[in-house]
């Protein structure tokens, strides 16, 4: 299982971010909220754009945004592995993808908790991960909603009848115990159940 780290909960960044440079996490999960997606905004691109300087890891960038068009250029300049924004947006989401791919970098698209996955078919030949919510997007530290159990095997149902190999990520409350519920899952982005633990490293352990 692959883990991916997000550093939304931290009151100092660049010491987390350098903290999790230390451990053997495989991505930094990199949250961008811009107030109008969700009620929250984070830091504007140019304070982001510094994360180079205290890690060295790949970024997994998760745009909670309306209109992800114009972010993607931005995201694309730094060490990014993946870019996925929301299926519920406003632009062009065929257009948007294949700007992404332009780049040479991995697509995405996430899916709140109350989105059908059935949404995501028309972009599966496009796609190569889903991002399930498994809490309503906008906040670190909410409680895992139960249900994303049989979103996530219903993904994976779906991803298996149309030969896709996109794979499947899990964000929102994840811990020791829901791990078992996410077992269908290639990636677990976790925030503060890492993050606001004094050592990072045996909590990575903990979700392996
Ligand atoms: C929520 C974010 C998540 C969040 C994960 O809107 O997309 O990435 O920071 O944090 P935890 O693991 O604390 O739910
Ligand atoms: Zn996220």
């Amino acid at each position: 299982m692959k883990i991916s780290v997000s550093f939304l909960s931290c009151k100092n960044v660049p010491i987390a971010l350098k903290k999790l440079n230390d451990t053997d996490a495989d991505y930094i999960h990199v949250d961008v909220m811009d107030g109008k997606f969700v009620p929250n905004k984070t830091m504007p691109f140019r304070e982001m754009r510094n994360i180079y300087k205290y890690t060295d890891k790949r970024l997994d960038v998760h745009l909670m945004v309306e209109g992800p068009k114009k972010y993607i250029p931005l995201y694309a300049e730094l060490n990014t592995e993946f870019i996925t924004f929301h299926v519920e947006v406003m632009d062009d989401i065929e257009e948007c993808l294949e700007l992404i791919k332009s780049y040479g970098i991995k697509c995405g698209l996430a899916v709140k908790p109350n989105t059908p996955v059935k949404r995501l078919v028309p972009y599966l030949p496009l796609l190569d991960l889903i991002l399930v919510m498994s809490v309503e997007p906008g906040a670190g530290g909410q409680t895992f909603i139960s249900s994303s159990r049989d979103k996530i095997k219903e993904l994976r149902a779906l991803l298996n009848s149309y030969h896709s190999k996109a794979f499947i990520s899990v964000d929102g409350g994840i811990n020791k115990e829901v791990k078992e519920s996410c077992q269908e899952c290639d990636i677990l982005t976790v925030g503060s159940y890492v993050t606001n633990a004094e050592m990072f490293q045996p909590q990575i352990d903990n979700l392996r």
